[in-house]
This record gives C-alpha cells, sequence and structure tokens, in this order.
C-alpha cells in the first residue's frame, strides 16, 4: 500500500472529522500518501480527489459534519458505476480505501474489493444501526444532543401537565429512541422494531399514569413511526390531556462530537490504516465486548441487530 483514499458516505456524523484526521495522520506516520475524496461515491465518480496533509486536518476534532462532505450515490450502486470508481482509485494511484459510512456505504466498499481496491469500512452513523458493532460514530453525541433536548421539552411539559410526544432521528432504527427513553425516564418509548400501533393502549397507558399523579407524559417517538403531530392531535382528544408534539430532527446529526465519539472514532481511524498496512482487505471495523475488531465485510453485512429486550423492558419498568 503507497496511497489511501478516505471518504465520507451517507448520512454525516459527529465523529466523522476525528476519523479522517487520524486517517491522515496515522497513514502519514506509516509513509503513506493520503487522498480526501470529496462527496462519498459521488465525488469519486467525479474525480473530486485532493491531497491530504496533516495540517489540512488540523482543528478539525472538534467540529460535527464532515469536512470531505458526503452524499448518498445511486450511480455506485450500479455495476459501470463501480468499475468506473475502481478505474478512478487506480489512475490517481489510491490502492487502500477507507470508507467512513453505513451499511449501505459498506456495499460499495465490498465492490470496490472485488475490484481490487483494498478497503476498509468504519462504522459511521448516528442510527448505531450496524449489526456488527456496539458503537458507531456518532451515536453518542446524536443521544446526547437528543437526550438535552428532551430535558427541556420536559421542563415545560410538567409546568403545563401536558402530554409530549418527542421525534428522534431513526428511520429504521429506534436506538436513539431507547436511549433517550431511559436517559430521559420517558413514559412511553416507540421504537420501529417493536410498536404495536395500537394507541388504545397508549392512551390507556396516558390515563392511568395521570391517575397516578404524573405530571406530564413524555412520549419518545422514533422518526420511523413519525406522524407525532397527528398522534398529538388523536391523543389530546382521547385523554382530554393537553399534547405537543416537537420533531428534533437533523439536530441531532450536527454539533460538537463528545470525548467519547472523538476518541472512538480516532482508534478506528487509525486501525483502518493498520490494517491497510497488514494487507488486509474487504474488512470493516467495530467495537465488541471492550475492544475494537474487524470483520469481513461480507460477513458483517449478513449480521442481524435486534433492540435488546432487557434494556426495552426496564425502560418500562422504570416509568411507573
Ligand atoms: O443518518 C441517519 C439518518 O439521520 C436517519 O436517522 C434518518 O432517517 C436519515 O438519516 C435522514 O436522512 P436525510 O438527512 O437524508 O433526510
Amino acid at each position: 500500500i503507497k496511497t489511501i483514499g478516505v471518504l465520507t458516505s451517507g448520512g454525516d456524523a459527529p465523529g466523522m472529522n476525528a476519523a479522517i484526521r487520524a486517517v491522515v495522520r496515522e497513514a502519514i506516520v506509516k509513509g503513506l500518501k493520503v487522498k480526501g475524496i470529496k462527496r462519498g461515491y459521488a465525488g469519486l465518480l467525479q474525480e473530486e480527489i485532493v491531497d491530504m496533509e496533516a495540517k489540512d486536518v488540523s482543528d478539525i476534532i472538534e467540529r460535527g459534519g464532515t469536512i470531505l462532505q458526503t452524499a448518498r450515490c445511486m450511480e455506485f450502486t450500479t455495476p459501470e458505476g463501480q468499475q468506473k470508481g475502481a478505474e478512478i482509485c487506480k489512475k490517481h494511484g489510491i490502492d487502500g480505501i477507507i470508507v467512513i459510512g453505513g451499511d449501505g456505504s459498506f456495499k460499495g466498499a465490498q465492490k470496490l474489493a472485488a475490484l481490487g481496491i483494498n478497503t476498509i469500512g468504519l462504522p459511521g452513523t448516528i442510527d448505531l444501526d450496524i449489526a456488527c458493532t456496539e458503537y458507531t460514530i456518532g451515536f453518542d453525541t446524536a443521544v446526547n444532543t437528543a437526550m438535552e433536548a428532551i430535558d427541556k421539552v420536559r421542563d415545560t411539559s410538567t409546568s403545563h401537565e401536558r402530554c409530549s410526544i418527542i421525534e428522534v432521528m431513526g428511520r429504521g432504527a429506534g436506538y436513539i429512541a431507547l436511549w433517550c427513553g431511559i436517559a430521559n425516564g420517558a413514559e412511553d418509548i416507540l421504537l420501529p422494531e417493536k410498536y404495536d400501533y395500537d394507541e388504545q393502549k397508549l392512551v390507556n397507558n396516558i390515563i392511568e399514569k395521570r391517575k397516578h399523579g404524573k405530571k406530564h407524559h413524555i412520549i419518545v417517538n422514533a422518526e420511523g413511526i413519525g406522524h407525532s403531530a397527528s398522534m398529538a392531535k388523536r391523543i389530546e382528544a382521547a385523554t382530554g390531556i393537553e399534547t405537543r408534539a416537537t420533531i428534533l430532527g437533523h439536530m441531532q446529526r450536527g454539533g460538537s462530537p463528545t470525548a467519547k465519539d472523538r476518541v472512538y472514532a480516532s482508534t478506528m481511524g487509525a486501525l483502518a490504516v493498520d490494517l491497510l498496512c497488514e494487507g488486509k482487505t474487504n474488512r470493516v471495523v467495530g467495537y465488541r465486548h471492550g475492544a475494537f475488531v474487524d470483520f469481513d465485510i461480507d460477513e458483517a453485512l449478513a449480521m442481524k441487530k435486534e433492540i435488546p429486550e432487557y434494556e426495552y423492558q426496564i425502560a418500562k419498568n422504570l416509568s411507573i
């Protein structure tokens, strides 16, 4: 390996910059050249490729977003797009590529590996929905951002004795909602993986808890279920309790990364370079049982992840 390329792909996540910085600097320490590929696979196909030096990643560890920009690229899901991408890598002397993103981005990396480019994936998504790892870059920051916002909504919800539905991100995955459910002591959590769409049960629970003296009723609703505004109207009509909806939205994807996201993203970035130096390819970095590890991308993509039943149960038990 002589030259490493690095790109960020899919939704951005706080800590991606820390990972980019680690890739660039670890590679330089190991005597390699680094090229930054802008706007994910879309930028690769447009040859938006720049040389990166150590100073190019100064003052970014504390910044949210990604200095390389990111995109979701349909063309790269086609065999023609993938072939073109591999040829562009070869043309620019990129013999190893580090892809920071989610499962969709890893599928692209898998294809590049099959076309002879050494690839390593780093799990970057606020959703925590990558099966091979207990940690993804950005989740910790996003969940802390959502938690702080929910604390604020809760203050006003209590003062007004309202029911508040707070919608957090996660189109297909309820991990942010689950963590906020526990961290914010929410009365109800609605996760795409678990919710049975029985709104009457929700209504009964609100009425029951009000009878027991609860001054507010916080419902953390995952984006995958959505429809928080109409749900609020129906709940208000059914319970007679004033109900408001707050959709936190993309604020959860921005902001300065937490210490955990900076440290883990830095470690994963450096590890990705070290794996390439060891001659590894078609791997994805993960964190499991207290250690940073790597998996074959094909195996990682075949793994399934489920909401931990015990945490889900205690979220309910602790909200009595
Ligand atoms: O990055 C993950 C995520 O934030 C999901 O939680 C959300 O469903 C999706 O991305 C939103 O994507 P976009 O910003 O493209 O609307």
